[in-house]
């Protein structure tokens, strides 16, 4: 069956999507049997472009690298709900900007989606994290498939390895490092001494940061992939404002440059301590040991350590941030999600 896909935010990581569904077209299609036509672009800034014979994608990733935006394509025009219906769409990739406090514009997408039968993905922390219960539901409801890889670690496959590569197995802590930006910020600081805000800077221009980086720095973003990881591990429901959470904004060169003088560096840490019937969920700046293994961890890549009964410790080391890294995300679950 040939999957019509729907992208509804055309910024870094849509954009990034767009690429490598153009460029392994024929791969996907040999291995996996991944057979797609993209009948549906709606971006708040490019504009919405619609056919349901698959628009020009190849035209389309040429124009949007020449930074030109999607005026030469088939208009869409309609409600959303009247968009996926004339664009057949039977999955849909999600991935505008995080909001944290609504979950909007992600959650009336996914919602309007689901209510169809259309499978969906997304990148967008704001729906898992806020409204996660509600959406899981109304897939169910309408048999639809609701999948989330990006939301922690981009493209590195934690959710996926967590769900199926470790079912069955109890998990008792999980720590690491969750955010790309203020681990990038810190690598720079400490490796070149430059200012936390020209690090920042860097990490934006490098696609790493949310639209809105206070969510990174004061450590919103990591919070908030806790509080998915504390539903999708232990079903439990802590809001972001819940947790235990420090960000980096009080982090100076100077500082790091100290904790190395004894043998430390600085990284921002989050977790989940579940053992000794406690539960205990946190986002904060911690002096580690340069021998420590989170140590070497550097610019936005992310690592987690998870305490397990019959695994014992379990590592994963990978992107946590990053416009390919996170469109492959997207792919993952489009093609785990395709409809027989
Ligand atoms: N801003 C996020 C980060 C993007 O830096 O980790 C990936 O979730």
């Amino acid at each position: 069956m040939i999957q019509n896909i729907a992208l509804v935010g055309c910024g870094n990581v849509g954009t990034a999507l767009l690429e490598i569904l153009n460029e392994k077209r024929t791969e996907l299609s040999e291995k996996h049997g991944f057979i797609f036509r993209v009948t549906l672009i709606s971006d708040l800034m490019k504009g919405t472009v619609l056919d349901p014979e698959g628009l020009d994608l190849n035209q389309i990733v040429i124009d949007l690298k020449e930074g030109k935006n999607l005026d030469s394509f088939p208009k869409g025009q309609g409600s959303f709900g009247e968009l996926l219906a004339k664009s057949r769409t039977t999955m849909m990739a999600e991935a505008t900007p995080t909001n944290l406090k609504t979950g909007e514009p992600g959650i009336t997408h996914i919602r309007a989606a689901l209510s169809r039968g259309i499978h969906v993905t997304t990148t967008n922390k704001g729906p898992v994290a806020l409204a996660f219960d509600e959406l899981a539901t109304l897939a169910k409801s309408c048999g639809a498939k609701f999948r989330y890889e990006g939301v922690v670690m981009s493209g590195t496959p934690l959710l996926h390895m967590l769900q199926y590569g470790m079912a069955g197995c109890t998990v008792l802590k999980l720590e690491g490092i969750l955010n790309g930006t203020t681990n990038f910020i810190l690598s720079k600081m400490g490796e070149t001494g430059v200012s936390y805000a020209e690090a920042l800077e860097e990490a934006a221009s490098l696609g790493y940061a949310e639209a809105d980086p206070t969510g990174d720095v004061e450590g919103w973003d990591a919070a908030a992939k806790v509080s998915i990881l504390a539903k999708l591990l232990f079903g439990k429901n802590i809001p972001v404002s819940d947790i235990d959470r420090q960000g980096i904004t009080c982090i100076t060169p100077e500082k790091i440059k100290a904790a190395h003088e004894h043998g430390c560096t600085v990284k921002l840490i989050a977790g989940i301590n579940a053992t000794n019937g406690e539960f205990y969920t946190y986002v904060t700046p911690k002096e580690i040991s340069l021998s420590h293994p989170l140590a070497s961890i550097n610019g936005p890549t992310n690592a987690v350590s998870i305490l397990t009964d019959n695994l014992g410790e379990v590592t994963l080391i990978g992107p946590g941030a990053g416009r390919i890294e996170t469109g492959q995300a997207l792919l993952t679950d489009l093609i785990a999600m395709r409809k027989n």
